[in-house]
C-alpha cells in the first residue's frame, strides 16, 4: 500500500513540496535540523491525527505559516486508490477529506495508512504509560477486523455512561450498566487475546531474527483479577467503584508486561536492546497485518542509526526489505544507511534547510 504522491506545505521548517516515494525503499538524510524527522511527521499525522514527538499539533504548523495542508495519493491493491487531504489553520480548526468528501473521523483515513514508526523514543513503548502498549495492541486490531472500531467506540460509551452514574452516586442504576458493560468488555478482551496469540510467535521469530541472544516474555493482564470471572470482580468492587467514582476494573485497564525473566525489560534492557525489542515489536506487527490481510503496512524509520550498532542496524534494514513494504528512513548520514543496505530498489532524497531533493543513486537510478 504504498503513498504514491505527497505534497505538502506549513510543515515546521519544510518548504513547500511534492514528492513521489518509492514504493518500496526511501533513504532520507540530512544536517541537524534540515526536517527529515518533519517529513516523517507529516505523514504520521496523516495517519493517526497525532504527531508522535509534540503532545500538540500546533507545534507542528510552521510558525510563519497560517495553515498546514497535506495531501497524500494512496494506493492498495485491496482497497484501490485513494486521495486523503487535510487542512489545519492556526486557530485549530481542521478539515479531513478523501476523494474530496469530508471524513468525520480520523479512523476512516487510518484504515488507509497502516503505519509503524521507529525513532528514537521508541524505547519508551516499553517503559511509558499500559495506555501506550493497550493501543499498541489495538493498532493490530483495528487493522485486521472491521468491526472492532465500533465494538470499541461501544465500549467507551458504556464506560463512560457507569463512570456518570458512580459520580452520581446512583446505585440503584448500576445493574442497567453492568450487564452492557460486562458484554463489551469481554469482546474487546477477546480480541485483545486472539490477537496476542497469534502475535507472540510472530514477535519471537522477528526478535530473534534481529537478535538471537535477547529474550523477553509479553504478558497479557486484561485490566482485572485474571483468575475471577470480570462479572465476579464487578460486583466486588461496586461499592467502592462508587467512592471513587469511577470503574476501576476494566480493559481500559489492561497492560501487556514485556518482562525479562521476572523483571520488566525496561528496568533491565539497556537502551539499545530496548530498540530492538520495540522494532521487533513493530515489525512483527507489521508482518502480521500483511499475513492477514495481504495488504501492507508503512514503516517510518527515523535516525536509524541511533542506539543502534551496525549489525542491528543491517537486521532491521534486512527485516523490512523482506515485507516488502514502503520503508522512509532517515539518517544524517547518506553512508551510515547505504553502506549497510543497499536494497534491490530505493530512491534517496536528500534535505537541506527545509528543501527535499531527490538525489541520482550511485547505479545511475534516480
Ligand atoms: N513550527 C515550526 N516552524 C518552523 N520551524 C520549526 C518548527 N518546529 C521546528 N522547527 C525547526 O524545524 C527544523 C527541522 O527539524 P527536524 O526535527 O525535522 O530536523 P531533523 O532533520 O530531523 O534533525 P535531526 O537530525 O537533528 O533529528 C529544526 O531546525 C527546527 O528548529
Ligand atoms: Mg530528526
Amino acid at each position: 500500500m504504498p503513498i504514491r504522491r505527497l505534497t505538502l506545505s506549513g510543515v515546521r521548517n519544510l518548504q513547500p513540496l511534492t514528492l513521489s516515494p518509492h514504493s518500496a525503499v526511501n533513504f532520507i538524510y540530512g544536517d541537524n535540523g534540515s526536517g527529515k524527522t518533519s517529513l516523517l511527521e507529516a505523514i504520521s499525522l496523516m495517519a493517526s491525527g497525532k504527531s508522535f514527538r509534540s503532545s500538540q499539533i500546533k507545534h507542528v504548523l510552521a510558525h510563519d505559516d497560517e495553515q498546514m495542508v497535506l495531501k497524500l495519493s494512496v494506493s492498495d491493491d485491496h482497497l484501490g486508490e485513494c486521495e486523503l487531504d487535510s487542512l489545519r489553520l492556526r486557530s485549530g480548526d481542521y478539515l479531513l477529506k478523501m476523494n474530496g468528501s469530508v471524513l468525520t473521523s480520523q479512523a476512516q483515513a487510518a484504515q488507509w495508512l497502516p503505519v509503524q514508526i521507529i525513532e528514537p523514543n521508541t524505547f519508551k513503548l516499553l517503559s511509558g504509560s499500559p495506555e501506550e502498549r493497550r493501543q499498541f495492541i489495538d493498532w493490530g486490531i483495528f487493522h485486521v477486523e472491521q468491526d472492532f472500531m465500533a465494538q470499541w467506540k461501544v465500549f467507551r460509551k458504556q464506560l463512560k455512561q457507569r463512570n456518570a452514574v458512580l459520580k452520581q452516586k446512583e446505585s440503584e442504576w448500576l445493574s442497567i450498566w453492568n450487564d452492557g458493560f460486562i458484554e463489551s468488555a469481554l469482546q474487546i478482551d477477546a480480541h485483545r487475546r486472539a490477537y496476542l496469540k497469534r502475535f507472540k510467535p510472530e514477535f519471537e521469530r522477528i526478535l530473534n531474527q534481529l537478535d538471537a541472544h535477547i529474550s523477553v516474555q509479553l504478558a497479557y493482564y486484561p485490566g482485572w483479577d485474571k483468575d475471577s470471572e470480570l462479572s465476579a470482580v464487578m460486583a466486588r468492587q461496586q461499592d467502592r467503584d462508587l467512592v471513587l467514582g469511577y470503574t476501576q476494573s476494566g480493559p481500559h485497564r489492561a497492560e501487556l508486561r514485556i518482562k525479562v525473566d521476572k523483571y520488566l525489560a525496561s528496568d533491565v534492557l539497556s537502551r539499545g536492546q530496548q530498540k530492538t525489542v520495540v522494532a521487533a515489536l513493530k515489525i512483527a506487527q507489521g508482518a502480521l497485518f500483511q499475513q492477514e490481510t495481504q495488504r501492507s503496512t508503512i514503516y517510518l524509520v527515523d535516525d536509524l542509526a541511533s542506539e543502534l550498532d551496525e549489525k542491528h542496524r543491517f537486521a532491521l534494514c534486512k527485516l523490512l526489505e523482506d515485507l516488502k513494504c514502503q520503508v522512509f528512513i532517515t539518517s544524517i548520514d547518506k553512508e551510515k544507511l547505504t553502506d549497510i543496505w543497499q536494497p534491490r530498489s530505493s530512491k534517496l532524497f536528500h534535505v537541506e534547510q527545509g528543501v527535499i531533493t531527490e538525489q541520482a543513486q550511485a547505479d545511475g537510478s534516480a
